[in-house]
């Protein structure tokens, strides 16, 4: 097994990424200003925001999300080969990272590039990241409640899930900032759609659109292997599965009593000077 390791406080993992990788990504990777540029916290909905994009560039023709992997169409920042591949790719750029915003290029914060942040309630986030982990080669032989003490110590990949948040929230009133959350994508899909593309700045014909949300609803995605495939590199199995139960709330089949508790404390006492009202579960 791999162990992880730290980097500037965070925890990482060497089948993904490397000290080198990351230090070359935050102070030497340039950052193009109409670059589009995914960003999220693991088990947040990453694959759902790449296809929901890719489909809204490709203007609802699906045939780019069904032929070409999603780690292909928007690669992720923090990877070495995917990095090259983004130095040399041509305008618009689309791509993806999970990095802390500490950890994130330097040349981002001066440039005009747009980020869609994509927000879950974290312990729905919890409790798939268990289930990834375990198909991941990284993972260790443990049960929910392991998992569970390592996720609130930060001690998984990318590290604190508040930490992470906090960060990245900090710029939610940029001009080139959306955030997105993973509840509202569920509640409201056609909404949140038309943000995003008004965001992006792009306009499609209602039947590109209704493809877009065809295409990128979960039944569609599940059976489609160029989305719902995770990174080779990380996972046991070539056939790992992106997409589990696309639900929220599931926490609550998996959390005790205790651990419900124990979380609510934690979120209150991390969360709670942002205000009531910005986040979209009780
Ligand atoms: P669950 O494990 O709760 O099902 P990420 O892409 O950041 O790794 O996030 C994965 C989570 O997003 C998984 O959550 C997955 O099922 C969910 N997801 C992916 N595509 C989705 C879609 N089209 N609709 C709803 N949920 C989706």
């Amino acid at each position: 097994m791999s162990e992880l390791f730290l980097f500037e406080g965070t925890k990482m993992t060497p089948l993904f990424t490397s000290k080198e990788d990351l230090l070359f990504s935050r102070d030497e990777f340039l950052v193009r200003d109409d670059d589009v540029i995914i960003l999220t916290y693991p088990r947040s909905g990453t694959h759902w925001m790449i296809d929901i994009v890719s489909l809204i560039n490709s203007k609802g023709d699906p045939s780019w999300v069904q032929s070409v992997p999603n780690f292909l169409r928007s690669p992720w920042i923090e990877n070495d080969a995917a990095m090259k591949a983004l130095n040399d790719q041509e305008g618009p750029r689309l791509m993806t990272s999970h990095l802390p915003i500490h950890l994130f290029p330097k040349s981002y914060f001066t440039s005009n590039a747009k980020v869609i942040y994509v927000v879950r309630n974290p312990r729905d986030i919890l409790t798939s990241y268990y289930y990834l982990n375990k198909q991941s080669k990284v993972s260790k032989q443990e049960n929910f409640d392991e998992f569970f003490n390592r996720f609130i110590q930060g001690d998984v990949v990318y590290g604190l899930w508040f930490d992470h948040t906090l960060g990245w929230m900090e710029r939610r009133d940029k001009k080139c900032f959306l955030l997105v959350f993973y509840e509202e994508l569920q509640r409201n899909i056609r909404g949140s759609v038309e943000k995003i593309c008004q965001f992006l700045g792009k306009n499609l014909e209602p039947e590109e659109f209704d493809s877009v949300l065809h295409n990128s609803s979960f039944s569609v995605m599940k059976e489609n292997k160029m989305s719902n495939m995770g990174q080779p590199i990380f996972h046991a199995s070539t056939e790992a599965p992106m997409l589990r139960k696309g639900i929220s709330e599931d926490w609550k089949n998996h959390f005790t009593v205790a651990q419900s508790e124990a979380f609510d404390k934690l979120f209150q006492e991390k969360m709670s000077h942002l205000g009531p009202g910005l986040f979209p579960w009780h």
